[in-house]
């Protein structure tokens, strides 16, 4: 198989996530090493015109869905332009956007007019008090309107993410399943996963298994529902309630085997895996005017590269990767 997105598993890759900038409104303790991250200088990130050009190669070779991320893809300037130009592009068929939700009100109709097909919003604990703390700023009622405006838009379901820390939230799985009783979201709860400087550490990450089980105490039944050959999250169902949830367990289950992403960093280095720190320049061989066929050897070669599956849990908390706000998730 010499097609350049599929890799030496068979696996094809169909789903480009794109980060838009290095920068978020929110510090949350998770993503952002305490100490900030040094930023990229504005002439080393990708352009308006470079992210179009690159999106309209990779759909040229197979992409058809691609996600908007960050940082936080919303302080990005030129968001709205960015989404009308890939609507534009023939054969990607979705759109779509990872947010923190804080500027929804003020943005999203806005977002929906240019095209945003999906959304997803991250959101981890429902007290404002905790949310302050996680993220270092205030913000928590203004990321629920937005929720709920997303839902109002139409965007359906609405996913939210939300990362299950012990200690920290683990006590609050229940009153997320609670909103889908209404609502029609998709909860879908994320293992913690380690980033350099995110002070990760085994025993703060709640396993799938253990977060079924405190859900199975409260609602005995809940079901599970079939999944996308590519989803990351397992979903399931409590009768009777409007929305869902999931679980991404990326940690105690990994989906590897059926892992369909590439990655572009805001500074332009594809990354074909989250958790690899192989990366080569798209940015640098579309600035030495690198030919189209060119560029498709280097990323069929990089594609190629690509590992089974992550290291493990542990070994990943050894490993040098970019802290996760250089990544976009
Ligand atoms: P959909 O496109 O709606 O399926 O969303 P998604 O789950 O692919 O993306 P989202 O940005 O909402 O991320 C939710 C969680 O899944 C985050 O914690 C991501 O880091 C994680 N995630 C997304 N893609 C991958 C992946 O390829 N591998 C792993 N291990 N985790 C991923
Ligand atoms: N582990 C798991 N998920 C994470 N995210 C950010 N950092 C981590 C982490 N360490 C999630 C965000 C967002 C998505 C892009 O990734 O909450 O929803
Ligand atoms: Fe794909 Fe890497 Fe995520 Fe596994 S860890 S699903 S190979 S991006």
């Amino acid at each position: 198989e010499h097609h350049p997105l599929t890799d030496t598993f068979g696996r094809h890759h169909t789903y480009l996530r794109i980060s838009l900038t290095e920068r978020c409104n929110l510090r949350c303790q998770y993503c952002m090493p305490e100490d900030g991250v040094k930023l990229t200088a504005k002439p080393h990130l990708l352009t308006t015109e470079e992210v179009i050009y690159l999106s309209e190669l990779f759909v040229k070779v197979g992409v058809n869905k691609i996600r908007l991320t960050g940082g936080e893809p919303t302080v990005r300037k030129d968001l709205v332009n960015i989404i009308g130009a890939l609507k534009q592009i023939p054969g990607l068929q979705e759109v779509t956007m990872t947010t923190n939700g804080l500027v929804l009100t003020r943005m999203l109709v806005a977002l929906q007019r240019a095209g945003l097909d999906i959304i997803n919003i991250s959101l981890d604990t429902l007290k404002p008090s905790r949310y302050e703390t996680m993220t270092r700023r205030r913000g928590w009622e203004r990321v629920m309107a937005g929720i709920d405006l997303a839902v109002q838009l139409g965007y359906s379901p609405v996913k939210v993410n939300c990362v299950v820390m012990r200690g920290f939230n683990d006590d609050e799985i229940c009153d997320f399943v609670e909103l889908t009783k209404d609502r029609n979201l998709d909860i879908r709860f994320i293992e913690y996963m380690p980033f350099t400087g995110n002070k990760w550490n085994d025993k703060k990450m709640v396993p799938f298994d253990e977060m079924l089980k405190i859900i199975k105490s409260s609602y005995p039944h809940i079901c599970a529902l079939p999944n996308g050959p590519n989803d990351t999250s397992k979903a399931y169902h409590v009768p009777g309630f409007k929305g869902q949830v999931g679980f991404i367990t990326s940690m105690s289950n990994h989906f590897c085997g059926t892992c369909n992403r590439l990655r572009i960093t805001a500074d332009g280095n594809l990354k074909v895996c989250l958790f690899g720190n192989s990366e080569i320049s798209l940015r640098d061989a579309i600035r030495q005017r690198c030919s189209e066929d060119d560029l498709l050897a280097m990323i069929g070669a990089a594609v190629k590269r690509k590992k089974k599956q992550h290291a493990g849990m542990m070994n990943l908390s050894q490993m040098e990767n970019r802290p996760m706000i250089l990544i976009g998730g």
